[in-house]
């Protein structure tokens, strides 16, 4: 049996929709969530929350591989704690396998790149097999940070780019494993994008796609922190996004490769394509 938590995000739903297509004598998925209303009709859900020990106990038993989608929205003692008592009860339940979903090594300059490493640490030192992917930031994401407003992307990624991925090759590389862990085992998958994509490059793609101009003017990290701030977002939030574009636009992240297209046996999607197609405005 496959378990796979957080499947009511966005990734983990993609997952469960790629471990649900496979053919019938395959093994059962199985869908570990906080929200068991959210996941689609017709797959086993079990009610699995890191921050309830009550779901944890009994949560996987008989589950040979444990899918575990990080958790990562709250400070790094949260997301420690959260991480750490999933695996800690995967463990007492005999669970074989754990994969985890992680973060490119591109990004140790990341704000979140700390509860990724301290997770990593701790399934390497555990008694399941462990497999790692690393995965690199979503098109998606970069999408939401480039959002176009009065004909303008107003983002401070100067001259940056990111090696972008499509969320739906992460989901469909994270299903590929999970269903053949054995084969993966104690392998640290770096899965970044292909190609690198920025401010410029958005504003271009956008204008082609839409027939109206929209130029890039890269503003400031002080004024994206400023607007941040002023949407009333969480403490924690607001580092997590300025430090995300701070890092693109130092060229930290740029990097292009990685093991996604041998994984998946075709290229990525184009992250580019992806962006420019999910951009708010
Ligand atoms: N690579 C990137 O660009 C990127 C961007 C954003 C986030 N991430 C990380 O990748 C993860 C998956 O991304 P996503 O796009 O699916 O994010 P998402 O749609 O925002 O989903 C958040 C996920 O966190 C899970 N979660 C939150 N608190 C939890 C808890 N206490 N116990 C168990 N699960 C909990 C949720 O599970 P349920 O609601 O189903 O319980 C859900 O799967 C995120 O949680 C975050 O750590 C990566």
């Amino acid at each position: 049996m496959i378990l796979v938590t957080g499947a009511s995000g966005a990734l983990g739903r993609l997952v469960i929709e790629h471990l649900a297509a496979r053919p019938a004598e395959a093994p059962d998925v199985v869908a570990g969530t906080r929200n068991p209303e959210r996941v689609p009709a017709g797959v086993p859900v079990r009610r699995i929350d890191f921050d309830d020990p009550a779901s944890l106990a009994g949560g996987f038993d008989g589950v040979d591989t444990l899918l575990l989608v990080s958790a990562g929205y709250g400070e790094d003692d949260a997301v420690i704690a959260r991480h750490g008592a999933a695996i800690d009860a995967a463990e007492k339940a005999g669970v074989g396998h754990i994969v985890y979903t992680s973060l490119s090594a591109a990004g140790d300059h990341l704000p979140y790149a700390l509860a990724h490493r301290w997770t990593e640490r701790r399934l390497r030192s555990g008694t399941a097999g462990w497999t790692i992917l690393r995965n690199g930031l979503y098109a998606e994401l970069l999408a939401t940070l480039t959002p176009v407003v009065d004909g303008a992307i107003t983002a401070p990624l100067g001259d940056g780019r990111l090696a972008a991925v499509a969320r739906e090759d992460l989901a469909e590389a994270a299903a590929l494993v999970a269903a053949d862990a054995a084969a993966h085992a104690g392998r640290i998958c770096e899965l970044v994008g292909e190609e690198a994509v920025g401010g410029a490059d958005l504003a271009r793609a956008r204008s082609a796609a839409t027939g109206t101009a929209v130029a890039y003017e890269p503003g400031t990290l002080a004024q994206a922190r400023e607007a941040f701030t002023a949407l009333g977002l969480a403490p924690f939030q607001v580092p997590m996004l300025v430090g995300t574009y701070s890092a693109v636009a130092g060229g930290f992240l740029s990097g292009t490769g990685g093991e996604l297209r041998d994984l998946l046996g075709r290229a990525p999607r184009s992250a580019l394509e992806i962006a420019a197609a999910s951009q708010p405005g």
